[in-house]
C-alpha cells in the first residue's frame, strides 16, 4: 500500500470568521509544530518544555473535543494534534485559548507531513478516531490506516505504547483489525467482545461519533499495544 500523502477531504466548510482568522494568524504560530526541513527529528522538549516526559498524537482531531478532553485530564502529557480541516483547527485554537490549555501543539495539515519528523520511541499514545472510511474499493488507497502508517507508528511509539483506532464502518473495522493483527509490532488487547464494543471511560465521545450514531454496527474501539523491542 502506498502512503496517502494527498489530502482528499475538505479544508473548509465555511469561511473563517474574523476572530478565527486572527487566531490562525497570531495564536497558531505560538503552538504550531513545524516539521524539520533537513530530515532531522524534532526535539519535542522545545515545544513542551523539559519537564514533559510523555507525548500523545491525535491524527484527524476534527474540531478537537477528544484532544481537549485528553489534554485537560492529563496535564503532564504533551499532546500533538494533526488536522488539515482549518475550521476544526480554528475551533480548537479558540477552545485552547479560552480554557488556557498549555499542553497541546498543533500541526494544521496532513499527518504524513509531520510523522517523519517525530523522533523514534517518543510517543506514548496514538489516537486515530473515525478516520474517513473511503468505502469504495477504488478509494481504499486513501485510507489513513495502511501498512506504511502502521510502520511509522511502530517507529515513533515507545515500547508498550497504545494505539487507539475507532470506526463505525464495518469494512474499515475489519481492515484495521486485519492490518493491526498482521503487524509484527502490534498486539490487539481485546480479550472479549466488550473490550472493543464498549468505549472505555478515558475515551470521550467524539463529535463525529455523536453526530453519526446510526444504530447499525455501532462503533468499534480497537486498542493495540506496541510490543516491546527486544
Ligand atoms: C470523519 S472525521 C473525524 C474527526 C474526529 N476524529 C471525530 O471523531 O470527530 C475525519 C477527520 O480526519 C481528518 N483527516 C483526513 N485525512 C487526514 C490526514 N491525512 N491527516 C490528518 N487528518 C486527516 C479530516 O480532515 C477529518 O477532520
Amino acid at each position: 500500500m502506498k502512503p496517502n500523502k494527498r489530502f482528499y477531504g475538505r479544508r473548509r466548510t465555511r469561511s473563517l470568521r474574523q476572530k478565527e482568522k486572527d487566531l490562525m494568524k497570531t495564536f497558531l504560530p505560538e503552538i504550531e509544530i513545524v516539521p524539520s526541513s533537513d530530515g532531522t527529528f524534532l526535539d519535542l522538549s522545545t515545544y513542551f518544555g523539559k519537564s514533559t516526559q510523555q507525548f500523545c498524537l491525535e491524527v484527524g482531531f476534527g474540531k478537537g473535543e477528544h484532544l481537549l478532553w485528553q489534554a485537560q485530564n492529563n496535564e503532564d502529557v504533551g499532546f500533538i494534534g494533526a488536522e488539515p480541516f482549518l475550521n476544526g483547527v480554528a475551533s480548537l485554537l479558540s477552545k485552547i485559548k479560552e480554557k488556557n490549555i498549555n499542553n497541546i501543539r498543533i500541526f494544521p495539515d496532513t499527518v504524513s507531513q509531520i510523522l517523519h519528523s517525530l523522533p523514534s520511541q517518543s510517543i506514548n499514545k496514538v489516537f486515530v478516531l473515525f478516520p474517513d472510511p473511503w468505502p469504495k474499493s477504488r478509494h481504499q488507497k486513501r485510507r489513513l490506516i495502511n501498512i506504511e502508517t502502521l510502520d511509522i507508528f511502530a517507529r515513533i511509539m515507545t515500547d508498550d505504547a497504545e494505539l487507539r483506532l475507532a470506526t463505525d464502518d464495518a469494512e474499515y473495522a475489519s481492515w484495521m483489525l486485519r492490518l493491526g493483527l498482521s503487524h509484527k509490532s502490534f498486539e490487539w488487547t481485546a480479550l472479549r467482545p466488550d473490550d472493543w464494543r464498549i468505549r472505555p471511560s478515558d475515551w470521550p465521545l467524539t463529535r463525529y461519533e455523536e453526530k453519526n450514531r446510526s444504530g447499525g454496527l455501532g462503533p468499534v474501539y480497537l486498542r493495540f499495544v506496541r510490543l516491546p523491542r527486544n
